[in-house]
């Protein structure tokens, strides 16, 4: 769980945004996390303080003059042991109080009184004229200086009728974005360009050959670089899955298109993993038409030719990123792996048992380099990917 042990007070001020932290609420405990909840007064007109205490399972402060707490220190007590403080919906009016240090409530009064270390994420919700407004943008200046994190906010329809600026992000994306503040930024300002998931070559308009490569590892990793400072660029095969948060996913389907994205998108990349698993081999004789069963002639003869090897191609430039490769084997790991690693001139392997972890959620990895070769033992695999990064930053020049 990406927040396991994390103890989190969750802050809410008044805006009808009030409702999606309802979501963020349970999303940040299934993701591990204990969450404290605190509400100004305008808040508990948009959501009551019953609703929070159900879905935090935790009594809601919402009074600056609560005596629940023995010694009446609630501002104090409730951030001592908080690994974060987190505000959202923020509204224009706390971002004010934020920044000039008002504290006139129990919220912005324990916001003020956190120890100097305790990350404060403020993610703003509001309509699009008081998020441009001069004093707003000031004032969302003054917070970054002053070391506070804006998540969002996003751009779209409002709920006030409008559309434009102030939207707050929606739960999903502030959990992620809460999950990255955690991480390391051990890969601050590089670039990182991933192949992910399987190709698909075609055989006619409908029909293709493909593989049962589910994308998650790729994902995984890719999320991973970005958790850790990356700038991210994804070339993805058909998958199911989402692009992750913050992540630039550009979409290909067979392996000539992947061949042919990844050179483009290589100028001032740092790394380059090769996560997918592309097609050795793409139908010849495609036919642009749909083939047409005819019992007469019997089954179409396919023929096949090679596919360009994309992690091949990249190793040979003079001037190549870190090179990343996968093998997924179904035996002899060790002994193929190593001889791989040699055969792509990469620096770096990562084998797993590949039929093993195709569309799987967990997985054992084994990294081959130069110096031999180490176990990542089974895990699961954002578990996984984010070992991998911390090994890849460790190797790239600073
Ligand atoms: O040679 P093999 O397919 O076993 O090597 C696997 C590694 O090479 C993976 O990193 C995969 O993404 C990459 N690869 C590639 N282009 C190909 C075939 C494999 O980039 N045509």
């Amino acid at each position: 769980m990406d927040l396991a042990g994390k103890k989190i007070v969750l802050g809410l001020t008044g805006g009808i945004a009030c409702y999606k932290a309802a979501e963020l609420t349970r999303a940040l405990g299934k993701a591990g996390a204990s969450v404290q909840v605190v509400m100004t007064q305008a808040a508990t007109q948009f959501i009551t303080p019953v609703t929070m205490q159900a879905l935090s399972g935790k009594p809601v402060y919402a009074d600056q003059w609560d005596a629940r707490i023995a010694n009446n220190m609630a501002h104090i007590d409730l951030s001592r042991d908080a690994d974060a403080i987190v505000i959202a919906p923020c509204s224009t009016d706390f971002i004010s109080k934020l920044v000039h240090g008002a504290c006139d409530d129990l919220l912005s009064t324990l916001c003020i009184a956190r120890p100097a270390h305790l990350p404060l994420l403020v993610a703003p919700a509001m309509n699009v004229e008081m998020w441009q407004n001069p004093a707003t943008q000031r004032n969302v200046a003054q917070l970054q200086a002053d070391g506070i994190a804006l998540l969002g906010p996003d751009t779209g329809a409002q709920a006030c009728g409008e559309n434009g600026m102030g939207r707050m992000l929606e739960p999903e994306q502030l959990l992620e974005q809460i999950i990255a503040s955690f991480q390391p930024k051990i890969l601050a300002g590089k670039h990182v360009l991933l192949t992910a998931g399987p190709t698909f070559e075609p055989i006619d308009p409908v029909r293709g050959i493909t593989n049962l490569s589910s994308g998650k590892m790729g994902y995984a990793i890719a999320r991973a670089a970005r958790q850790a400072g990356a700038i991210v660029t994804l070339i993805s095969g058909p998958t199911a899955l989402d692009a992750p948060f913050g992540v630039q996913r550009i979409e290909v389907q067979t392996a000539q298109q992947m061949h042919d994205a990844v050179l483009e998108q290589l100028t001032g990349q740092d790394v380059f993993i090769a996560v997918a698993a592309v097609a050795d081999w793409r139908v010849a004789n495609a036919s642009a038409q749909k083939l047409k069963k005819d019992d007469d002639d019997g089954a179409p003869v396919l023929e096949f030719a090679q596919n360009p090897d994309i992690l091949a191609t990249v190793a040979a430039l003079p001037k190549r990123p870190y090179c990343v490769g996968f093998a997924a084997e179904s035996e002899n790991l060790l002994q193929y792996g190593e001889q791989k690693r040699q055969r792509k001139n990469i620096p770096l392997l990562v084998g797993n048992i590949g039929h093993h972890t195709f569309g799987k959620d967990d997985n054992e990895l084994v990294l081959f380099d130069a110096l031999g070769h180490t176990l990542l033992p089974r895990n699961d695999k954002q578990a996984l990917a984010r070992q991998l990064i911390a090994v890849i930053a460790s190797r790239l020049p600073h």
